[in-house]
């Protein structure tokens, strides 16, 4: 098969671990794009809980879950992911992290490397065996470039014996601005 764009490989990924009945975590959902597919995939018994800090994303992505009558599998909270323990507090299978700003908004709105890796720590928590940690890592800007700096040495670093890690790249860009860390809990 072609080698998937990174967005593609993400949707794959979600669709293969995140079954109809789970609760799952969109921890940046910008305008709802993943908060929308996890809300398909979890079905009328799961529950997707999706964060972010700006009001304009709650309104886009509660327009967006409303299009496909799906809001009532969401629950939309206008918090940093980096207090997500205070929201969530059962098992997850999915968490999904795209970091960056929204193109074309305030990049004042970014995520921060302190709070992304306040938060990926507590998703880490919540993560059922067997369940998949997705970051998103943006490192175009000059934000992106620190949090790239803190969350591979962080990642690396998880216990072979619980945790598979990969990094998904493509390397043949001239200039190489994101890529994906997959991180999957095991079941043993
Ligand atoms: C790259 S965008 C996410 C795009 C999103 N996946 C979508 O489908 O549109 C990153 C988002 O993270 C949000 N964000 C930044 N810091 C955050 C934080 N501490 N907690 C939660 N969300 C945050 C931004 O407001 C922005 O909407």
């Amino acid at each position: 098969m072609p080698l998937m764009k990174t967005v593609d490989f993400v949707h794959a990924l979600l669709a293969d671990h995140v079954t109809a009945g789970v609760r799952v975590i969109d921890a940046t959902m910008g305008n709802g794009h993943d908060t929308l597919q996890l809300a398909r995939l979890v079905g009328d018994a799961g529950h997707v809980y999706a964060f972010d800090i700006q009001r304009e994303a709650l309104v886009a992505t509660a327009a967006r879950l409303a299009g496909e009558h799906l809001q009532a599998r969401a629950t939309l909270i206008h918090d940093s992911h980096a207090r997500m323990l205070d929201y969530v507090s059962e098992p997850v299978s999915a968490i999904v992290f795209n970091l960056g700003y929204l193109p074309g908004a305030d990049k004042a709105h970014a995520t921060q490397t302190a709070s992304t890796l306040a938060a990926v720590r507590s998703a880490l928590t919540l993560l059922a065996p067997g369940g998949l940690l997705l970051i998103a890592v943006y490192w175009g800007h000059a934000a992106g470039v620190s949090e790239k700096a803190v969350q591979e040495p962080f990642v690396v670093q998880l216990s072979p014996d619980q945790y598979r890690v990969l990094r998904y790249e493509f390397i043949s860009r001239a200039i190489h601005a994101h890529y994906l860390l997959a991180i999957e809990r095991l079941t043993r």
